[in-house]
């Protein structure tokens, strides 16, 4: 099937047109798909303008992986989605909207700072498929930064600082700040020690895995010196000339590589509804670039 493909930005991102995603694809299509986000998108993909439901955006999800598993939230923090009488643990909504006051869905209100989703887990989530049903009508755009170019950007100096290091990845559903681990055990939280510069599977390419949300700690240094280095790295990670920012429209479907791409959104106002359904795509233990 023929489509044609858009760059988003001059880094990453890249949107497929005259494609209907709801209908079934043929494995030419499918592998044609799979190289452009690879690629051309360097792990982000759009598609607008479709209409699917929970199971036609799963079918279109598993065309690129075994539909993945969620990390689940502390029970203090689980919104009504996880109770409700149709959970299904491998289906997310990312929402704001209330039922009794309680959100129906994760990371339901405003600014939330940049990450990789699930690098806090042994084994993180590869992809993430976020299907937009209602959207407000200013703000909660969803930002995008290039890891591979994030690497390649930094001088020698911050490369060898790195290299063959670690970071902690810790999240506890806090979305615009960093966890205080000085007042909450690690134990006690979802975390993970990471490499800080991975080697992608599939492109073989270096792509950096720190973010401002979730990477707490470089092992291996003081406090104070690997929060330096941290914060000297969040001005490549989330340099403006390696982003792409999305303005959803219902009907987007956005999909996103977690090990080569970090995401962040926008705020918006309280009182607008925003509704996403999220499926993702599992994946396997990270892989440190010096380990290749
Ligand atoms: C997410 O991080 O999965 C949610 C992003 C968004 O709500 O835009």
């Amino acid at each position: 099937m023929a489509f044609s493909t858009h760059k988003l930005s001059a880094s990453i991102g890249v949107e497929i047109r005259r494609l209907d995603i709801a209908r079934p694809l043929d494995a030419a299509t499918v592998s044609n798909l799979r190289r452009a986000w690879q690629y051309d998108g360097a792990g982000v993909m759009l598609l607008r303008d479709q209409r699917l439901d929970r199971d036609q955006q799963r079918a279109f999800c598993a065309l690129f992986g075994t539909i993945g598993g969620r990390a689940g939230a502390l029970p203090t923090r689980r919104p009504r989605a996880f109770e409700g009488p149709d959970y299904n643990s491998e289906d997310m909504l990312v929402s704001n909207i209330r039922v009794d006051g309680r959100p129906i869905g994760v990371l339901p209100d405003g600014e939330l700072w940049f990450h990789h989703d699930m690098c806090y887990a042994a084994a993180p989530n590869r992809a993430s498929f976020l299907y937009a049903l209602e959207v407000p009508n200013v703000g909660g755009d969803t930002m995008f930064c290039n890891m591979y170019a994030a690497y390649e950007n930094l001088p020698q100096r911050l490369k060898a600082a790195i290299e063959g290091r670690r970071v902690l990845q810790a999240f506890d559903e806090i979305q615009d700040r960093r966890l205080d681990l000085h007042a909450i055990p690690v134990e006690d939280v979802k975390h993970a020690w990471q490499p800080m510069v991975l080697l992608h599977p599939e492109t073989r390419r270096r792509a950096l895995y720190v973010n401002r949300l979730m990477s707490h700690r470089i092992e291996g240094l003081s406090e104070a010196d690997s929060d330096a280095l941290l914060e000297e790295l969040y001005d490549y990670t989330e340099a403006p000339g390696i982003r792409y920012t999305h303005q959803w429209r219902p009907g987007d479907l956005l999909m996103w590589d977690n090990l080569c791409s970090i995401h962040a959104r926008t705020d918006f106002p309280a009182g607008e509804r925003r509704l996403m359904r999220r499926v993702t795509i599992a994946g396997e233990p990270v892989v440190a670039a010096w380990n290749a």
